[in-house]
């Protein structure tokens, strides 16, 4: 399985304080089922100072530490950026970092945001043929509010990840609710642990996958854990087609 959201570099961001606590976070992947991680430390959110060369060392240096331990976990580079009405020139910058070398870039919104300054930017990055992903919308204040932006989101050439804690309801009812009926609605295109740490937020799917499996089927299992991160990694040759519709 691959985790496309995870904060799992040492002292980086709000994720482990240093090697050790990583190490920890994945042996825990590792025996949740996890073989392969994309790193995503936030970037571009104002609050932390992260760069695309930062996280290219850091994943160098822990992806040694991992070999030398003998643990079986791939780690790849990526970024959970701050979506904004900037993001199309950093991009053309070349200062935006995609998922494992991708053109699938993963994107968080603020809590409070407008529609339309939303949907212009993924227009501006449709073409410039980028694929948007929408982390954790259902933790999300507006989309609470307006869960009715999620197709029309969708519609815009976004798709979406949705936590795991969400599904299995360690988030909230609210958060339970969209998450389940977005799985049930096929717009659930990903599902990724969004691990901080071992204790709270820990980098495991497994218990997600169950979710999936009684509230989507099989057919929603292969699809949101294997067909379309299979697509992000370049191993599918059919292409952008996810949930059976052309997004890019
Ligand atoms: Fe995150």
């Amino acid at each position: 399985m691959i985790d496309i959201h995870c904060h799992i570099l040492p002292g980086i961001d709000d994720g482990p304080s240093n090697m050790d606590k990583a190490v920890d976070m994945a042996l825990a992947a590792v025996r949740s089922g996890t073989s392969r991680i994309i790193a995503t430390p936030h970037f571009k959110n104002g609050v932390f100072e992260v760069s695309k060369e930062m996280v290219s060392v850091s994943v160098e240096m822990f992806t040694r530490v991992l070999e030398e331990k003998r643990i079986a976990l791939a780690v790849l580079p990526g970024a959970e950026i701050r979506i904004s009405p900037d993001s199309c020139t950093l991009l053309d910058r070349g200062e935006l970092l995609s998922l494992a070398g991708s053109r699938y870039y993963l994107f968080e919104l603020p809590d409070i945001f407008i529609k339309q300054g939303i949907i212009e930017v993924l227009r501006q990055l449709r073409q410039r043929e980028v694929i948007p992903i929408i982390a954790h919308p259902e933790r999300n204040r507006t989309i609470q509010r307006h869960p009715e932006m999620i197709p029309e989101f969708i519609y815009e050439n976004a798709l979406f990840q949705v936590t795991g804690k969400s599904l299995t309801g360690e988030n909230g009812k609210l958060c339970f609710k969209i998450a389940r009926d977005m799985v049930k609605e096929g717009q659930a295109h990903f599902v990724a642990s969004d691990g901080h740490n071992i204790r709270h937020r820990p980098p495991c799917l497994d218990d997600a996958v169950k979710v999936v499996k009684k509230v989507g089927g099989y057919k929603a299992v292969s699809t949101i854990f294997e067909e379309n991160p299979a697509k992000i990694e370049g191993r599918c040759l059919a292409g952008n087609v996810v949930t059976g519709r052309r997004v890019g």
